[in-house]
């Protein structure tokens, strides 16, 4: 697909869709809790279809209405043996929380995916779940799908976590929700947590101590509203967007403020970008707010530590945004990277590369020299969502044509992204 380049200024209002870990959990502790669940804003990206999808299996009823998704919850016991394979699609998220909810069902499923999640690594979750005391097998000793899991009685337990990784909490917490007994989780460093205020706002208990997370056995949850800020991870696009291209002013209204995900707003601010925040005052679980963003000179700046869980998603954009700005740029501390929905190491320092991007890869991050020309040429999103939409905006400063590869995958978390592109563009 050609690509719009060489945009002369973006200018306007975006409204992000909603966020994609919110709106998997929505569905997720509105299938577990008794009586109706509403969500609004709910991302309709094609990850999160999945995990509704894979509900309905379970004999959970779902309806995805024009402006809310009504889910008529029975209780984890209301969940049903599904008499068809699981299947997640693209999703990290759903399989690996589904499987913390699956291991207390005494039921068997099985779960599979696309072709990358064939290749992203499970034992983080199917290890310490069968430690609980799941049955759970899959292909290389339950490392990769298709995982085929039989759940059962779970005995609460501690445990430390060696990765910093919110999919693994939270599978870890929706399985301590049914086991006997006090569950702890020890986080390395403080992931997003988007489950623990979820089991808070359906009327659960959970014990934040520092990096430690505790919640008991048998809680019953009660369905609730969620109301759905926009996705800080798809606004990331175009905040990058916002401050790369010439003559440029965006507002991105209703983006979710939840503190262990604004890193990507802390970079920005290290840039030295034209940023302002303007937080509301709703009260809401999940806090929110605007965003504007004007063009602006940057330079570079060092990224690693205990920033790295709080932008893991924003990296690939963060390293297009580094190429525009003056000195060097250093990410590290981030191997993470390695097991997402494509090896975005490689894939965002050869994307970039094939364009002029002076990048180059490390073990655990990659170091981006600006400031480089986009120059035009032929790269990939490799089913890769979040590589696709940094191509794309690559490609608004591009005075040259860009094709992109594989776009659909952008449908994944921001199915109207090019709509949104276009209705910025100034005349
Ligand atoms: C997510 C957590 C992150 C993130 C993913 C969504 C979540 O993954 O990259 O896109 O919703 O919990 P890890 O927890 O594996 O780092």
């Amino acid at each position: 697909m050609k690509i719009v380049h060489d945009i002369p200024g973006l200018k306007g209002n975006v409204q992000v869709p909603g966020d994609k870990s919110i709106s998997h959990r929505s569905i997720m502790f509105g299938a577990i809790a008794t009586g109706e669940t509403k969500v609004t804003n709910f991302l309709q990206g094609d990850d999160c279809l999945s995990t509704i999808s894979c509900f309905r299996k379970l004999g959970v009823q779902i309806e995805l209405q024009e402006d809310q998704v009504v889910i008529k919850g029975s209780g984890l016991a209301g969940l049903k043996e599904p008499k068809d394979i699981l299947h997640v699609g693209n999703s990290g998220t759903t399989i690996r929380l589904m499987m913390g909810i699956l291991a207390g069902r005494d039921f068997h499923s099985v779960l599979i995916g696309d072709e990358s999640i064939a290749k992203r690594p499970m034992t983080r979750v199917t290890k310490p779940l069968q430690q609980f005391g799941a049955s759970i097998q899959g292909r290389k000793n339950a490392e990769f799908t298709p995982i085929s899991l039989k759940g059962g009685p779970l005995q609460g337990t501690t445990y430390e976590m060696p990765i910093a990784s919110a999919q693994v909490k939270s599978a870890l917490l929706f399985a301590g929700l049914q086991a006997d007994g006090t569950t702890t989780i020890i986080e390395q460093a403080r992931t997003r947590d988007h489950t623990e205020k979820m089991i808070k706002a359906f009327g659960g208990k959970v014990q934040v101590d520092g990096l430690k997370v505790s919640v008991q056995g048998g809680q019953e949850l009660k369905g609730t509203t969620v109301h759905v800020p926009g996705d800080i991870s798809s606004a990331a696009f175009f905040l990058a967007a916002g401050a790369i291209v010439p003559n440029s002013k965006i507002t991105l209204k209703n983006v979710g403020l939840n503190p262990t995900r604004t890193g990507m707003i802390d970079v920005l601010s290290a840039m030295g970008a034209n940023l302002q925040v303007a937080p509301y005052e709703n009260g809401q679980a999940e806090p929110a707010g605007d965003l504007t963003i004007q063009t602006s000179a940057l330079r570079g700046t060092v990224i690693d530590g205990e920033l790295i869980p709080r932008l893991i998603d924003e990296i690939p954009i963060i390293a297009l945004l580094a190429s525009q700005a003056e000195g060097q740029t250093i990410i590290k501390d981030a191997e993470e990277l390695k097991v997402k929905e494509t090896n975005r190491i490689d894939t965002v320092v050869n994307e970039l590369r094939k364009l002029g991007v002076k990048i180059t890869a490390t073990d655990d991050g990659m170091v981006i020299d600006g400031k480089s020309a986009i120059s035009g040429g032929k790269v990939s999103s490799h089913g890769d969502h979040r590589i696709g939409m940094m191509l794309a905006i690559a490609a608004a400063i591009s005075k040259e044509e860009i094709h992109l590869e594989e776009a659909e995958a952008i449908s994944v978390s921001y199915p109207n992204f090019f709509e949104h592109l276009h209705s910025l563009i100034s005349e």
